[in-house]
């Protein structure tokens, strides 16, 4: 096939010591929360993994806990603590092969970062100041946590997984001890690089002695801590695996830590890590950190990795590389790093979901089948929620028509790309816009749907994805000329003048302020709640208040606004002062409302009516695609 020509070099076998793989892509573990509380395998994560492997060489099983309760980081996360979830674990290495991959699987204890109230690390030194204390182990527990690193290695040779991957990264336990920042013990096991990389160099020898040199052992190591002084350098690094290696390791797959958001996100920016360690040591490494097809058959022919791993892409698509490597590139659903797989699974320890793909985690549920009964479907509203609904419900057979009143489909998610480090959405814009036409979805551009238009057409479906309407604040002389949307200061429909105040901190308020302020503007963000950005995953959240406070934008939160006249806004602060603000320009966030202007009309219509996305409730577009989906999935 001529791509697969293009990627000649991943398409390539290559050897993990004795275990042969097919191709050198690696699907990249992620933690998911789809086992039970338990830890046993659910069918969930069966069809997960089986969606999945088809096209990779190797799939990496999440991290999988090897002592439970203790080393427990997450709520429904995989466990191999126990010889009664060797079946489970079986099934599991089954689907896989059936797909035709190998596999590997992650022991991984969790220490300082485990559930819990008991946990521990290898000081007393709490992750997060609000965090709990860890108890510092002792030498003799130590030695207690590698054996059980060892029986369940033999729980994974025994469920027959080709390799065990110890996990020295995310600040769980092997990391902990590596890194100087977390070890300040005294004894062997602190102290100097040896000291501190004993214990993930036992774990190897005990796991190789015991299920023997020709099973094979690698690793996940995390070098270098972005964002945060100390951690482990690259120069160390590399002599743990010159250590590691000499304990019989087999392969590497490096990685970076960091908190999601100081870590560099695009294709290649983690290649110097796989390449420093293709520098000390002859063992396959693999390199991870955005990896796309192109980048990755670019990295092995210039040495700079042995396979490329793949995570993200693979859940926003299970298909990206069988589309990548047959160049069905605008068919493949974008990852757009908006961190919701992150945040639902790491974060909130609930199960992993994607974005752009509602499908993830649910892939039987969720399969599409073709409509028993083709029916006229029409759409109105041209944002996510719409083309996602348009999209599905075309796929299953329907005949659909999209309406659109604005001249291009996109609506929110055009403004949403706009801000400062948001450039990633365009491309689900392009992908949804895309598939629109591919699938013979009918285009109405620059229309406005009326009641009447509804009649004319006469659907036996009509679904309803109008979006939002902005509130208005109750400011006085708040329909001043120099009052303006957010939306339409970030889409350049309206100038703003230097000094601005922008009323409502939430995403839009605060992702407007740092686009202005990038502009050279002045910026004061006013808010009615205590604290601003409520409602956005609290990483990015974090990152975004720290980046506005550094540029200099001044925050007033608990205030209750008052009145806009002589380019000055009066209000009143939450210590009940009045206090003026000079602003050029008031520029509206204050949040909005389910547009439902349309359905008011349409009573006595006798087609079919649903209202998905922001129309029903104003959420992010991962609920407005999740419910657009479900409809189109269902009519
Ligand atoms: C939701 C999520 C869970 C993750 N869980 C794991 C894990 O269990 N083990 C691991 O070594 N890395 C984990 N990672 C890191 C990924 O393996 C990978 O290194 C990272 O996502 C960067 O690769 P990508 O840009 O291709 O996604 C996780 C990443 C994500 C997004
Ligand atoms: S689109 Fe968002 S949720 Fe989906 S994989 Fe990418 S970062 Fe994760």
């Amino acid at each position: 096939m001529k791509q697969r020509q293009q990627f000649k070099r991943l398409f390539e076998p290559v050897r993990i010591g004795q275990m042969e793989l097919k191709n050198r892509i690696v699907m990249l573990p992620m933690e998911n929360n789809y086992a039970t509380e338990d830890g046993s395998v659910t069918e969930r994560l069966k069809n997960y993994y089986r969606e999945r492997a088809r096209e990779v060489g190797l799939v990496g099983i999440q991290i999988t806990c090897i002592d439970s309760p203790v080393g427990k980081g997450y709520v429904y996360q995989l466990c191999i603590h126990d010889d009664a979830l060797i079946p489970g674990l079986s099934e599991l290495v089954q689907t896989i092969h059936d797909s035709g991959a190998k596999v590997y699987i992650q022991l991984h204890h969790a220490g300082a970062n485990a559930r819990g109230q008991d946990i521990v690390a290898a000081s007393p030194l709490p992750l997060l100041p609000s965090s709990v204390i860890p108890k510092e182990l002792t030498v003799s527990e130590i030695k207690d946590i590698i054996l059980r690193y060892v029986t369940a290695a033999e729980r994974a040779k025994k469920a027959g997984f080709d390799a065990v991957e110890v996990v020295a990264s995310g600040n769980y336990l092997v990391w902990n001890f590596l890194s100087p920042t977390w070890n300040k013990r005294r004894d062997e096991y602190g102290g100097d690089l040896r000291g501190r990389a004993r214990l993930f160099i036992e774990i190897i020898h005990a796991i190789k002695a015991k299920v023997g040199e020709s099973y094979p052992v690698t690793c996940r190591l995390a070098i270098g801590e972005y964002g945060v002084e100390g951690g482990l350098t690259v120069k160390e690094a590399q002599q743990v695996v010159q250590m590691a290696r000499d304990a019989s390791l087999d392969g590497v797959t490096t990685t970076a830590i960091g908190d999601g958001s100081t870590v560099p996100d695009y294709p290649g920016a983690l290649l110097s890590l796989s390449t420093a360690i293709k520098q000390v040591v002859t063992l396959p490494v693999t390199t991870a950190g955005r990896m796309d097809l192109e980048v990755g058959e670019r990295a092995l022919e210039e040495g700079k990795a042995d396979l490329v791993g793949i995570g993200r892409r693979l859940l926003a698509d299970p298909g990206y590389v069988a589309k990548a490597a047959s160049g069905r590139f605008d068919e493949i659903t974008p990852c757009i790093a908006c961190m919701v797989c992150i945040e639902t699974s790491l974060l909130r320890n609930v199960p992993l979901r994607c974005a752009v793909n509602p499908a993830c985690g649910l892939e039987n549920e969720y399969k599409l089948i073709p409509a028993d009964k083709p029916k006229r479907v029409m759409v109105v509203g041209g944002g996510p929620a719409g083309m996602e609904a348009a999209i599905v419900a075309a796929q299953r057979g329907h005949q659909v028509t999209l309406y659109e009143k604005e001249p291009r489909l996109g609506r929110q998610l055009i403004v949403a790309a706009i801000p400062p480090n948001k450039d990633k959405i365009e491309s689900l814009t392009t992908h949804l816009t895309t598939q629109v036409r591919k699938v013979g979805v009918k285009v109405e551009l620059g229309k406005e749907v009326s009641r009447a238009t509804v009649e004319a057409a006469k659907p036996d479906t009509l679904v309803l994805a109008t979006g939002i309407e902005n509130i208005i604040p109750d400011i006085l002389n708040i329909d001043e000329a120099n009052v303006a949307f957010a939306e339409d200061v970030l889409t350049g429909r309206v100038e703003v003048g230097i000094e601005v105040a922008i009323i409502g901190g939430n995403l839009v308020g605060c992702e407007t302020a740092e686009f202005l302020v990038n502009r050279g503007m002045k910026v004061t963000i006013v808010e009615i709640l205590d604290r601003l950005a409520t409602k956005m995953n609290p990483l990015l959240a974090m990152r975004l208040l720290d980046r506005l406070t550094k540029r200099g934008v001044i925050i007033v939160t608990g205030v209750k606004h008052e009145e806009y006249k002589d380019n000055t806004l009066v209000i009143t602060t939450k210590e009940g002062a009045e206090k003026t603000i000079r602003a050029d320009t008031v520029i509206l966030a204050a949040g909005s409302r389910p547009n439902t202007k349309l359905l008011q009309t349409l009573e006595g219509l006798t087609s079919e009516i649903h209202s998905v996305g922001d129309c029903v409730e104003p959420r992010n577009f991962t609920e407005a695609i999740a419910e657009a989906f479900n409809i189109g999935r269902t009519i």
